[in-house]
Formats: structure tokens, C-alpha cells, sequence
């Protein structure tokens, strides 16, 4: 049997403690430690004293597929996997002014369930909801409002209304009474977390709870709360209207998934065409530093320009300069462009961006990412209609990718004609006719620039190594 250990809780934040302490590491308050019996438990999860628990077959366990409510907006049902999964928890995270209440407010009125939705505020007032609602030109026949931060409140509600589909905005305003008065504390975001998409589970509602990202740190962030969730999805900015979801963790279906919106004077519009959205309209020749990328977001093919700028480095090391892809990505190929190709980037800064402002992360975007550092320092242009994906490997080769038959596809539709792509084939994947394979990154460089392109400077000893750091 467990012993029952002493433990020191903070009065207002509830932060525990095995012995007593002046002041809270964790609030800052001061002689704010009292004794108390046993730790919180519904924070860790603990069951109460052991039951006589059975288990079961797996075989004789119903599985409840079909159990999904159509969100009323096809891009939260494409991120969610097939709609809002009833007993299951989501986890609206994004900074602060992004449009997760807005996004919310739209899916509270939207979804096509037979019952009642409760929209829980913490932060706005019924008033200024029914304002958002009206002037977004929402239907708000089935949507329950309760303003209410209070935790004990909010269940006795829910008990009561027994909603289909739950909101609450945001988890970081609710208060677990016994954990004391401030919210957002990592012990009172994890009860009220646990509480909510307990009860959601046990009366197959949707819950969704919504966590604001903070850069300062003085409340918790929705980081604390992601393991206690079905799906954890992120609203980010790409560009000053566009909006987009990715789910980070999702137990019901895909990860791989994005919904793009447009956040606009009727609040958040789906995009329903993406495919040129991460795209520059010219005229003519491509400027030097640009190449295009077939990108594989779901189940969707999306073309999208990647650009970069090498200049001479403006301290004693070089730096790279990118949010929008993984800048020690950008180090790694930039240096794989040293080795295998001879271009020297250990004097010179490298910025890479993204046109949209879409955050990039995967395999196939290290080749046009390659061909746009490459066509930046070397100042020739790639030509107009071609478009590359591959993956490079330090030794230089560019390795299968999956997707490639879409891929190719889709920038045929989009006009580029000129596909560069890896050799290999990508396991599952069948034969693919209509582009030019390329087997290392010299290859590709030769291919696409031509005559032109190649090493045009003797490869650096290694000791001249790059030293590119990462900056974002
Ligand atoms: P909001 O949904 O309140 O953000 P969050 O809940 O993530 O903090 O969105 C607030 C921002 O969105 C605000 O800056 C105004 C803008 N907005 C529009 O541009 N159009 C709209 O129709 C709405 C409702 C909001
Ligand atoms: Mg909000």
C-alpha cells in the first residue's frame, strides 16, 4: 500500500513541494507553503484505493467508428480526419489575436450535430460574443453561452446542459477552487484539463480546448497540457490574412494535414484553391535565389517558392537567417553545397524565405532549397517552368521522396513542365513517368542550370569548412 506522504502546496498557485519553502519557485508568492496531506492527485492522474478492475478481450471491445460530427468548416474536418470525434478532446493552440475564439465561435455555430453546443468564455463577455456572432452573420440556434471561469461552476453546467459539442475559451482562465485563485498555472491547467476531457469522454462530447501561446511565460502554455489530449492542433500565422491549422498530435487521424483560412472582415474563409497561394506572379525570367517546391501537405500538393539571398557576412561568422524552414537545415545543405559542389558559404550570411510565409518541414524541400541557395550565391537564375523535390543526403545524393507521382502532377497542372526529381524510388510507391531523375546534387545543379552551372570555384579544403550558425 502507498504511504501518505506530506506534501507543501502554494495558496496561490498550487504548486507542491516535499518540504516547506519561503517562496514559490513557481508564483514567486511569498510564505504562501502550508502542509497538506497527500498530494494532488486528480493532477496526476492517480485512481482512488484500487477497485476490483477486470480486463477484457480486445476482441469483444465495440469500436466506435462512424462517431463523428461534421464540423460545419471542411477544413477543421480535413485536419480532425473526417470531423469532430464524439468523446474525444482538441487543443486549439496559437498566440494570442490569431482567431482561435473566432475560428471557435464559427465551428459552435456550424456543426451539424443534433444537440446543444456550450461555448464556454472565460474572456469575453455573452455580449461581445453575440456581437462577433451577428457581424460574422453566424446561425446561433443551437449554441449555449456561459461566461464563467470557475471550474466547479462549469461542470454543474455541463452536467445540466449536457452539451454534444463543448468549447472552452480558453483553458488558461479556469480555476480549480482547492488549487487557489490563479489561473494558469500548470497545476491548474492540468486539473481543469483533466476534469473537462474526462467528462467529455465519458458523455461522448467533443471537447475543444483552446490555449493561447505565450512568448513571456507568465501563464502556462498549451505545451503542459498535450499529453492529456486526443489531438493538439496549432492556428499559426503564414502571412497578414493567412491563417494556418496543423495538427501536432492526433490519435483519430492524419498529422500531416493543414486547413488554410483567410481571416477576413467575415472572419475566417477556407481556401479552397491553395495551389498558387505560396506562389510569386512574374513576368519572364525567374530572378536569381528563387526555385519552386511541389510540397506534400496531407493529401494535398501545394507549389511553393522557395527563396534565398547570400550575402557577404557581415561579422567574423557566418549566419543563417530563416524562420519559415529549420535553419539548421539551411546550415546543413548549405554546407552540403560546399562539400559537393564547391561553392564557399563560410564568409557569407544566408537568408531563406518562404513566399506566403508557410512554415516548411518536409524531406522534399532540401533540393529546391539547395537550387535556390545555389542560384542566389551563383546568380544564375533557374529557368522559368521547372519545379524540384528531393531529399540530400550529406554524401550529397538526392534521395527518393514519397509522393512523387502527385507531385508531378500537380505542378503540371500549375504549368511547370520541367520536373527534376531523385532516381530512386520510394518504397510503395510505383514507377512514375514525365521527370528527370537526378542522382546527386551535382547532377541536379548541372541538369537545371545547364552549361551554365557546376562548380564554378575550387571545392574549399575542409579545414575552410562552413561555420554557418543558426539564427532565426
Ligand atoms: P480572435 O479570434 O479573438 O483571436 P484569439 O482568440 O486567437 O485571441 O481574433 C482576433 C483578431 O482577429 C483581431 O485582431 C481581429 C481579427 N478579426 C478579423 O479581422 N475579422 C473578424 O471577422 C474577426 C472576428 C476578427
Ligand atoms: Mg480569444
Amino acid at each position: 500500500m502507498a504511504k501518505q506522504r506530506t506534501v507543501f502546496r502554494c495558496a496561490s498557485c498550487g504548486r507542491e513541494e516535499p518540504r516547506w519553502l519561503g517562496r514559490c519557485p513557481e508564483c514567486g508568492g511569498w510564505n504562501t507553503f502550508t502542509q497538506t496531506g497527500s498530494p494532488a492527485s486528480r493532477t496526476d492522474g492517480e485512481r482512488a484505493s484500487p477497485r476490483n478492475l477486470k480486463s477484457m478481450p480486445l476482441a469483444s471491445v465495440e469500436a466506435s467508428t462512424g462517431a463523428r460530427f461534421d464540423a460545419g468548416v471542411e477544413e477543421m474536418n480535413r485536419v480532425l480526419g473526417g470531423g469532430i470525434m464524439k468523446g474525444a478532446s482538441v487543443l486549439i493552440g496559437g498566440e494570442p489575436g490569431i482567431g482561435k475564439s473566432t475560428l471557435m465561435l464559427q465551428i459552435a455555430s456550424l456543426v451539424k450535430s443534433s444537440g446543444t453546443v456550450l461555448y464556454v468564455s472565460g474572456e469575453e463577455s455573452a455580449s461581445q460574443i453575440k456581437l462577433r456572432s451577428d457581424r460574422l452573420g453566424l446561425p446561433s440556434g443551437a449554441v449555449e453561452i456561459l461566461c464563467e471561469v470557475d471550474l466547479e461552476s462549469v461542470m454543474t453546467v455541463l452536467n445540466s446542459v449536457k452539451p454534444v459539442v463543448a468549447i472552452v475559451d480558453s483553458v488558461q482562465t479556469l480555476i480549480a477552487g482547492e488549487l487557489g485563485p490563479v489561473p494558469g498555472t500548470v497545476n491548474q491547467l492540468k486539473a481543469c484539463c483533466s476534469e473537462i476531457v474526462g467528462w467529455g469522454r465519458s458523455h461522448s462530447a467533443g471537447i475543444f480546448l483552446v490555449a493561447h501561446v505565450t512568448k513571456e511565460g507568465t501563464i502556462s502554455g498549451p505545451k503542459v497540457i498535450e499529453h492529456m489530449v486526443d489531438t493538439v492542433l496549432y492556428f499559426d500565422q503564414a502571412s497578414s490574412d493567412l491563417r494556418i491549422l496543423r495538427a501536432t498530435k492526433n490519435r483519430f487521424g492524419p498529422v500531416d494535414e493543414i486547413g488554410l483560412f483567410t481571416m477576413g472582415e467575415k472572419g475566417l474563409l477556407q481556401v479552397r484553391d491553395p495551389s498558387s497561394l505560396f506562389m510569386v506572379q512574374r513576368e519572364g525570367a525567374l530572378p536569381p535565389g528563387v526555385a519552386v517546391a511541389p510540397v506534400y501537405e496531407g493529401t494535398r500538393v501545394l507549389l511553393v517558392e522557395i527563396q534565398a539571398l547570400v550575402v557577404p557576412a557581415k561579422g567574423a561568422i557566418s549566419r543563417v537567417f530563416s524562420d519559415r524552414i529549420d535553419a539548421g537545415r539551411v546550415a546543413r545543405v548549405a554546407a552540403v553545397l560546399e562539400k559537393h559542389v564547391g561553392l564557399r558559404f563560410s564568409d557569407q550570411d544566408v537568408y531563406v524565405n518562404v513566399a506566403g510565409g508557410i512554415r516548411l518541414s518536409e524531406v522534399g524541400i532540401d533540393l529546391p532549397l539547395a537550387l535556390a541557395i545555389y542560384s542566389a550565391r551563383s546568380g544564375l537564375p533557374v529557368p522559368v517552368g521547372t519545379a524540384v523535390a528531393g531529399e540530400i543526403s550529406l554524401a550529397g545524393e538526392i534521395r527518393p521522396i514519397p509522393h512523387v507521382k502527385k507531385r508531378v502532377r500537380a505542378a503540371s497542372e500549375m504549368g511547370f513542365r520541367n520536373f527534376v526529381g531523385p532516381v530512386g524510388l520510394h518504397p510503395n510507391e510505383d514507377a512514375v513517368d514525365g521527370f528527370k531523375r537526378v542522382a546527386t546534387i551535382g547532377k541536379s545543379i548541372e541538369l537545371v542550370f545547364g552549361g551554365r552551372g557546376g562548380a564554378r570555384q575550387a571545392p574549399t579544403p575542409a579545414a575552410a569548412g562552413p561555420q554557418a550558425k543558426a539564427t532565426t
